[in-house]
């Protein structure tokens, strides 16, 4: 069984994702046995609570400095053991602590083809804000393997979505969500769970269902 610990900042629709997917069977030999937010506001939590999963809020408000919060961070980790982390819209740069601990065991969700519109400053709605500006006719999203840059640890998959004349940032994001980021990472933890997707030498080592 693949005990995993899921972190949030915001409206959790990739963490309904993931326990939808374990309810239905979609994703198998696995356990979300913890939800850990940075914001006291995120929905994520009250889903996590909804679903009777342990929840935890930990801001960097309630800490003197970063330091302190990414040691705290690091150590509710490794309290709770996890097998994979998975990073479902966690606004939190990962202490380097911590990817050295979980070394090929974090894995993150970002809502474009990377390697663009990435790295600092592109979360959120200004992922899809950028794009837009750009002008490109297909994003997407990626799913990898979480190392010390940002945005930048080995690619697991990809999915490509159009995007639309009159689409609005806030359009854009609801489609890459629901052609992509929903799809793309129930996937990831499920080949990870059955043994079909592993880090290995640094590189993604995947086997086909
Ligand atoms: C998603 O677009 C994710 O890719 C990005 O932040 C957003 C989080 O959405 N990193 P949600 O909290 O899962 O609804």
């Amino acid at each position: 069984m693949l005990r995993i610990v899921v972190c949030v900042s915001g409206g959790g629709t990739n963490l309904q994702a993931i326990l939808d997917a374990v309810d239905s069977g979609k994703i198998t030999n696995t356990e979300v046995i913890a939800v850990i937010s940075n914001n006291p506001g995120a929905k994520a939590l009250t889903r996590a609570e909804n679903h009777g999963i342990p929840a935890v809020c930990m801001s960097p408000k309630e800490y003197g400095d970063r330091e302190a919060y990414n040691q705290a961070l690091t150590d509710k980790m490794k309290e709770l053991q996890p097998d994979l982390i998975v990073l479902a819209g966690f606004l939190v740069k990962i202490p380097e602590a911590m990817v050295a601990a979980f070394s090929g065991r974090i894995i993150n969700i970002h809502p474009s083809l990377i390697p663009s519109f990435c790295g600092v400053g592109y979360y959120g709605l200004k992922v899809h804000e950028k794009a837009l500006e750009r002008g490109v006719k297909v994003t997407g999203a990626t799913v990898h393997f979480v190392n010390e840059g940002m945005d930048e640890g080995p690619i697991i998959a990809q999915k490509a979505v159009e995007v639309l004349d009159d689409d609005t940032p806030e359009i854009l994001q609801r489609r890459v969500m629901e052609q992509a980021e929903w799809i793309l990472l129930p996937g990831a933890i499920d080949d990870i769970a059955n043994g079909r997707l592993e880090l290995v030498g640094g590189k993604v080592r995947k086997i086909q269902r």
